[in-house]
């Protein structure tokens, strides 16, 4: 490998590019940094009916996104009283009433129900001007994202998603209500971003979910790099990934091969091959919770393109739907594992890795995520 390739895949991963993997300190720095970066929060299926209300988390910070009507409101799930979490399960329906003394809010996160206001406060509610933090919501189709409010954060949902917006919208299409998973596991989230970027270690942590399919060759796949972002196509045509957003555009496209949709920072877009012409789609988020915890969630459906849908896979899609939840959950588990071993030694890794033409996008994913931490330095 020459010099010049070498820094081509490494980038300029520094050598203590583990700080914040291993030190808390650091860790809520990266974390104050990400939290006006759009990140994916849930589906607009987990927000169907007038009411419903799902939980998420923006760079550690609980969230929780609400349908008003027609409308999606997103708000930090902390009560301005005195900071009790205003939803405490992972989705439900109903008023935003919070559990500790009652006050109750609006759709503008404003306090509108205070108990004994005029007694306890000299005010009315409306006079005291409590209100949630509200955060900025976008969708991409059916995809809801979510930042922080800053200053400096004004780019477009669909400015930061650029060639993979319409591929993504497309995608999002669920037929079937999603299959959703949710697991916990004791490792940093940027080790499971590097491990999704990862196409080197199927036959070694997957033999039994992948087998002969995990051992891939650099000249049959094609990597794109659009923005912040990275996508992996199962073809060796350069032009794939231009051309899966032109048939998205024409409402054309079916996948015809493995593709995924990496988004700085912590979502993903998979289609894959299920059985004879039969794709499915996985999307996937890593929220981050401690430096060393990390939960993820997912949602599988049939991929939803027009075309080739037979009557036979209609009949059919919840069938495979329950065994791809099953396989995305065995996967996973084998994925989690690794990076909770690696993070037991974290604290040992002093240079960069060893990227090898497999593991390109590794170091794509560490530069985009430098250029976010420059971005937010100082503020
Ligand atoms: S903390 Fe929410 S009403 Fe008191
Ligand atoms: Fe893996």
């Amino acid at each position: 490998m020459s010099k010049e390739n070498s820094a081509l895949r490494h980038g300029s991963i520094p050598d203590d590019w583990t700080k914040p993997i291993v030190d808390p300190t650091a860790f809520a720095e990266e974390q104050r940094r990400m939290a006006s970066v759009w990140t994916f929060l849930g589906m607009t299926s987990d927000v169907e009916k007038d009411g419903d209300w799902f939980r998420a988390s923006i760079a550690t910070r609980s969230v929780f996104v609400q349908r008003f009507g027609t409308d999606l409101r997103g708000f930090e799930n902390v009560c301005a009283h005195r900071f009790m979490p205003l939803r405490n399960a992972e989705r439900g329906n109903g008023p935003i009433v919070c559990g500790f003394h009652h006050w109750t809010y609006d759709r503008q996160g404003s306090a509108v129900g205070i108990p004994r206001c005029r007694e306890l406060y000299d005010a009315l509610p409306q006079e005291l001007g409590a209100r949630l933090a509200r955060i900025e919501l976008a969708t991409c189709g059916r995809m809801i994202f979510g930042r922080f409010p800053h200053p400096s954060a004004s780019e477009s949902l669909e400015d930061f998603l650029g060639i993979g917006f319409g591929i993504l919208a497309a995608g999002s299409q669920a037929q079937l209500k999603p299959h959703y998973l949710r697991i916990a596991f004791q490792a940093n989230w940027r080790l499971s971003a590097q491990i999704g970027l990862d196409d080197y270690h199927s036959p070694a942590v997957h033999p039994r979910t992948f087998g002969r399919y995990g051992y891939i060759r650099r000249q049959d796949i094609s990597y794109y790099r659009f923005g912040l972002h990275s996508a992996y196509l199962y073809t060796s045509k350069p032009e794939g990934l231009e051309q899966v957003a032109q048939a998205c555009r024409d409402g054309t496209y079916y996948p015809n091969c493995y593709t995924i949709l990496q988004l700085v920072p912590t979502a993903s877009m998979a289609f894959f091959r299920t059985d004879l012409d039969n794709y499915h789609c996985v999307v996937l988020v890593y929220e981050p919770v401690r430096h060393d915890r990390t939960i993820v969630r997912a949602w599988a459906y049939p991929a939803p393109f027009p075309g080739r849908r037979s009557w036979a896979r209609t009949l059919s899609d919840p069938v495979r739907a329950s065994i791809v939840k099953h396989y995305v959950k065995m996967v996973l588990g084998e994925d989690n594992l690794a990076c909770e071993r690696i993070q037991g030694i974290a604290h040992q890794i002093g240079r960069p890795p060893m990227l090898g033409r497999l593991e390109e996008r590794i170091g794509w994913f560490e530069d985009s995520y430098r250029k976010l931490m420059a971005a937010r330095e100082g503020d």
